[in-house]
């Protein structure tokens, strides 16, 4: 059985982030959706509120699953048998960064395999920090995030 591990911060869940799941969990047999602890960085969004919004969004996709890990992203491939990590790639500014990523993880586990699914066109320049930022200010990120992340974004900075 083909298990892989997306990993990131999912702060929030974009569009971009649901296009790579759902292409992902095509073309393996379980993806494990892992959102990163990182006790260094406060997010807008706590994790169980990361978590639970992404079980709402893949609750259509079967063999999805979505977890919370903490310390190295290869320990906790190692630990739910996954031999695989999934990385979206928008534009080339992403490579460097997911490249050495990448080349690290290989070298701390060579037999997991980092695999790279490049972006939708139209979601390349979506990001969480951007959309956290438009959103701050009040204006819309339609079409960036799901509806109700949009719905969830604005109760946050209402009540920031
Ligand atoms: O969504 P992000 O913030 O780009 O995701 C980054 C993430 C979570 C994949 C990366 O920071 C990570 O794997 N952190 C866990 C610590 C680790 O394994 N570091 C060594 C590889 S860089």
């Amino acid at each position: 059985m083909n298990i892989a591990v997306y990993p990131g911060s999912f702060d929030p869940t974009t569009n971009g982030h649901l296009d790579v799941i759902e292409r992902a969990a095509k073309i393996v047999d379980k993806l494990i959706v892992g959102v990163l602890i990182n006790p260094k960085k406060n997010g807008l969004f706590t994790i169980e509120e990361r978590v639970a919004q992404l079980e709402e969004l893949t609750q259509n996709l079967p063999n999805v699953e979505v977890r919370s890990f903490s310390g190295l992203l290869v320990d906790f491939v190692r630990s739910v048998d996954a031999r695989i990590v999934i990385r979206g790639l928008r534009a080339v500014t992403d490579f460097e960064y997911e490249f050495q990523m990448a080349l690290t993880n290989r070298s701390l586990a060579e037999e997991i395999e980092t695999l790279f699914i490049p972006t939708s066109a139209h979601y390349m320049y979506v990001s969480s920090s951007m959309v956290k930022e438009v959103a701050s200010f009040g204006k819309s990120v339609e079409g960036m995030v799901p509806e109700t992340v949009q719905k969830q974004m604005n109760d946050k900075f209402k009540n920031s």
